[in-house]
């Protein structure tokens, strides 16, 4: 295999630093975090390049600094730093974190359009819409509820413009033809028939790249144009390669294109289509593979600001700790579905799963070995086949870890079925023998386990591995997963 293949780049979308992250943000995050622990564990850290970061120009930003009296760039300061406080406290372990307002992504953007300008993508028009400022974007009079935009509950100001504008049209046939191809694999199906229905439909015209400086005050300026700022797609989009330190940097050369983009369905358009034409005008190829999830509810409602219902990924972290978060985010919802969350079911589950399922299972064990085999248990070849890696390669976690779980139930009848407490107890040798073949089966299949789902309790692995690995077996001190308060 080329040293080419054998990397594998992977980014979360950057999030607007309009407020601290939730967990829908927090859920693409982990799923990223997941996958590119996967893949350090088949390839070494060095092959892996994981991208997150934060997406901090625009008018709405502005207004928010404007709110909070400071000024934008000690604004987005703040909210930027909360994002990588809660990426910490889950423990996701990122390569880059990107500010769309470090020096080196405006510098790289201001290469980018004037590459693009001058090979002659752009042109001049004016632009005439319904701006909504809370959605920083014009919007559609279909969209307007009463009159208002139903995600800010506000009036859209009417605003006619001269713009810059991308000429999408032009890529539209090899942009279709790279998806149906696989070329530009979109993941799950639903999702990829959605965007070559919007391609059929004609549904995409051409794309504005700037505002006037009155429109968005806060951005990256058109290096040709003075009275303009360069928009939020080309500049948010821009940041999967100008992180690799493109044109030249040794990043770009290793990494680019990227193997798996993950995204919610909101922002699918401007992904598989806007930054497939952005990346073939620029003569790059298009990423390997998008993998879009659903949408979060919370009890059936959407999360937002304004009902205060969205739940916040630090408020998991301090009652379960980072890796069970982590687990219980992954397992209860199937990738690219809606999903509803209920506050309730995450104690439901931790409880179940982690506390009487994995975690009784490992002090059952632990405790017969100690007690029967004084800790010895003698085991010559470790297995190295796992469970559920395919799974979690393809982007079903939660089947994944539904896999795991099915060896957990299992063992636990196994240990019920065979009642080691009386094998225990009988002086036949025949017993004894079958005791320690017993024994020997479910510690290794507590390391199958714990090898399995390493890439989402990499901690709590590794404290399984080293417990059953030991010369001398001894059952865990602390629990490893402390039982609820209440
Ligand atoms: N800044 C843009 C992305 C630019 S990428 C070049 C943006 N930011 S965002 O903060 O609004 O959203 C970032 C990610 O969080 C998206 O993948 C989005 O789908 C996800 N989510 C935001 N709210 C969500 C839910 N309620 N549920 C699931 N995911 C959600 O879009």
């Amino acid at each position: 295999m080329s040293d080419k293949l054998r990397k594998f780049y992977i980014t979360t979308p950057i999030y607007y630093v309009n407020d601290k992250p939730h967990i829908g943000h927090a859920y693409t995050t982990i799923v990223a975090d997941v996958l590119a622990r996967f893949h350090r564990g088949k390839l070494g850290r060095d092959q892996v390049f994981f991208l997150t970061g934060t997406d901090e120009h625009g008018a709405k930003v502005a207004e928010a600094a404007t709110k909070a009296n400071l000024s934008p760039q000690k604004f987005t300061d703040q909210v930027s730093a909360r994002f990588k406080d809660t990426w910490k406290n889950l423990a996701i372990d990122y390569n880059h974190f990107i500010r769309t307002t470090d020096a080196s992504h405006e510098k790289i953007v201001v290469e980018i359009l004037k590459k693009l300008k001058d090979s002659g993508h752009l042109y001049d028009g004016d632009y005439e819409g319904l701006y909504c400022v809370g959605c920083e974007r014009f919007i559609s009079e279909s969209e307007l509820v009463d009159g208002k935009c139903p995600d800010h509950n506000r009036v859209p100001e009417k605003l006619v413009e001269k713009n810059w504008f991308f000429n999408l049209q032009k890529f539209l046939p090899k942009i279709k033809s790279a998806i149906e191809s696989g070329g530009l694999a979109i993941y799950p199906q639903t999702r990829k028939n959605e965007v070559l229905g919007l391609i059929d439909k004609q549904a995409l015209p051409d794309f504005s790249i700037s505002r006037s400086k009155q429109a968005v005050p806060w951005g990256i300026d058109l290096p040709w144009d003075k009275d303009q700022k360069t928009y939020v797609w080309v500049d948010a989009l821009s940041n999967y390669i100008t992180a690799l330190d493109y044109p030249k940097g040794k990043d770009f050369e290793k990494f680019w294109p990227a193997d798996v983009q993950v995204l919610g369905l909101d922002i699918l358009k401007f992904h598989a289509v806007y930054w497939p034409a952005m990346l073939m005008a620029l003569d790059l190829p298009s990423p390997k593979k998008l993998a879009i999830h659903g949408y979060f509810t919370i009890d059936g409602k959407k999360m937002s600001k304004s009902l205060g219902n969205a739940i916040d990924p630090d408020d998991l972290v301090k009652i379960y700790g980072a890796e069970a978060t982590k687990y219980l985010i992954l397992s209860q919802f199937s990738f690219g579905q809606e999903s509803d969350i209920k506050v309730e079911d995450f104690s439901v589950k931790y409880n179940a799963d982690l506390v009487n399922g994995l975690g009784n299972l490992v002090n059952r064990v632990t405790n017969m070995v100690e007690k029967y085999l004084a800790g010895d248990i003698d085991i010559k070849n470790w297995p190295s086949d796992l469970v559920g890696q395919e799974e979690i390669g393809n982007l079903r976690f939660k089947e994944a870890l539904g896999l795991i779980w099915q060896l957990i139930q299992k063992d636990n009848a196994l240990i019920d079925e065979n009642k080691p407490w009386q094998l225990g107890a009988s002086e036949s040798s025949g017993d004894k023998a079958k005791l320690k073949k017993l024994l020997q089966e479910l510690i290794m299949d507590l390391y199958i386990i714990a090898k399995s789902f390493q890439a989402f309790m990499p901690m709590k692995s590794q404290a399984i591995v080293d417990i059953v690995e030991a010369k001398n077996v001894q059952k865990p001190t602390e629990p490893l997963f402390p039982r609820l308060n209440n």
